[in-house]
């Protein structure tokens, strides 16, 4: 890969959401991004590393479980040459009644260069941040924003349409507690996408339309669907709900499970998308996560040149370094 020519940087020292990066920023990440899609797919083994950030030390601290954002995040870091810590959350001292930010401190004690958090609570990145003088990367943060999800989710769908300008895009299932919709619709609209949010009534709260006009509702699925060049389906969070809402998966499939019968309305050219982890039976049939316009396993494949992209943009020399207090 040749040198970047230009001294290409964020505006922010830390990654902790969609909504303050500028559309500078986005389209930064998104083109530093498609530079590393093209190493991430190459079938070449062993997979050659860079020295871009050799020698820095990346510390992964998910309070939260992860399949796909803390793999990621690690073969990306291992791929920029990087050492990285996984905190193992149920044999660390939180366990013993450490304080989140006393473990963090300590954490940060040891000099690591960058921290990827993933934690329930919505603003403790920022919080973090505040406290600490090291870069934070928000790996998803309770209903809040997960920031790399909407990048990797942008750059999947750029790699089939032209441009995310005048797209429609239907996200449906549990928006109340989706972070991954929150943080799509700064970025969608950030760019001119209309975004059409579809849900049962309890998980389709009216805050979201004061985010833009571009925003707008609907309790049908059909009427979500019609039209649509992209139909993003969301898991059903069951771990932030109070009570069940449905009987059962089948009731819930029902109304809102995305079938084959269902994308003859959007357009023909239409993506499904799905951050996963996916329950098929709940949230999509089996036809449509495996059919051929699911893009599902590229926003996965993606994952890795987009959090490559973030660190390399945080971490190389001319990042802005933040500085504890300053967030
Ligand atoms: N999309 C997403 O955040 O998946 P994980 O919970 O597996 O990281």
């Amino acid at each position: 890969m040749p040198p970047r020519k230009t001294a290409a940087r964020l505006s922010q020292p830390h990654l902790l959401g969609i909504e303050p990066l500028s559309v500078d920023d986005i389209e930064l990440v998104l083109a530093t991004a498609r530079k590393y899609q093209t190493r991430v797919a190459a079938e070449i083994r062993p997979v050659p590393r860079l020295d871009l950030l050799k020698g820095k030390n990346l510390v992964l601290a998910f309070f939260e479980p992860s399949t796909r954002t803390r793999v990621s995040f690690e073969i990306a870091a291992q791929r920029l040459g990087m050492d990285v810590v996984n905190l193992a959350l149920e044999a660390s001292s939180a366990q013993k009644g450490e304080s989140l930010l006393d473990t963090i401190k300590t954490l940060v004690a040891m000099r690591p260069d960058a921290l990827v958090v993933r934690h329930r609570g919505s603003g403790v990145p920022r919080f973090l941040a505040r406290h600490t003088n090291v870069p934070i990367l928000n790996a998803g943060d309770g209903t809040h924003e997960h920031p790399t999800q909407a990048l990797l989710d942008a750059l999947t769908i750029l790699d089939h349409k032209p441009s995310l300008a005048g797209l429609r895009v239907a996200i449906i299932g549990d928006i109340g507690h989706s972070r991954v919709a929150r943080s799509n619709i700064h970025l969608l609209t950030k760019f001119g996408a209309h975004v059409v949010l579809c849900g049962p009534p309890p998980m389709l709260p009216k805050t979201f339309e004061c985010f833009s006009p571009l925003v707008e509702r609907t309790y049908r699925m059909e009427e979500a669907i019609a039209g649509a060049d992209v139909i993003m389906m969301l898991r059903v969070q069951l771990e932030r709900q109070r009570g069940h809402l449905f009987a059962s998966d089948n009731e819930y499939f029902r109304f809102y499970g995305l079938r084959l019968e269902h994308l003859q309305a959007a357009r023909p050219d239409a993506i499904v998308m799905h951050p996963g982890p996916i329950n098929r039976g709940r949230e999509l049939s089996s036809e449509v996560a495996d059919f051929p316009r699911s893009v599902i396993l590229n926003q996965v494949e993606n994952g890795i040149a987009v959090r490559m992209a973030v660190l390399d943009l945080l971490l190389a020399s001319g990042a802005p370094k933040p500085s504890a207090g300053a967030s």
